[in-house]
């Protein structure tokens, strides 16, 4: 079928993981706290925080943008034209994005996400990163669809 069951028990906090769904790659993070707790103080910068430029799941539409804060289910292309942008750890997003040291960085033509998927202001990309469909079957299971 359509829809894609993935089992979440290996993924360690701080990874991300990589499933196709419907050909598309969808990136599944387990957050730290201390990313969690970054997360509010970002609102000023970005372009679309209620997640209302397009259609996004109701889950979506908070500043984790998930149903459950530490697992973040995104849709791993970039809103401007459809590049995949890079996951930056470790400092590296801050030479894009000063102080913040995670993110996603689409090198195509340079927008900026958050580690919600929250666009930056000031870039190509019009809107945030895409939620998937998805819901907890139990608390190791994701279905996505
Ligand atoms: Fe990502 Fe243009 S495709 S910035």
């Amino acid at each position: 079928g359509a829809d894609v069951e993935v089992d979440i028990s290996g993924i360690q906090v701080g990874q991300l993981i990589r499933v196709m769904w419907r050909s598309k790659p969808v990136w599944i993070v387990r957050r730290t706290p201390e990313l969690l707790a970054s997360l509010g103080a970002l609102e000023g910068e970005l372009s679309d925080p209620e997640s209302d430029v397009e259609q996004q799941p109701t889950y979506a539409k908070n500043q984790y943008r998930s149903r459950k804060e530490e697992y973040l289910v995104l849709v791993g292309i970039c809103t401007h034209l459809g590049c995949s942008p890079q996951h930056l750890v470790d400092g590296d997003f801050a030479q894009y994005a000063e102080g913040i040291p995670e993110g996603f960085f689409c090198p195509c033509h340079g927008s900026k996400f958050d580690m919600a998927g929250r666009v930056f202001s000031g870039v190509p990309a019009p809107s945030n990163m895409v939620v998937p469909p998805h819901m907890y079957l139990d608390d190791n299971t994701i279905l996505i669809g």
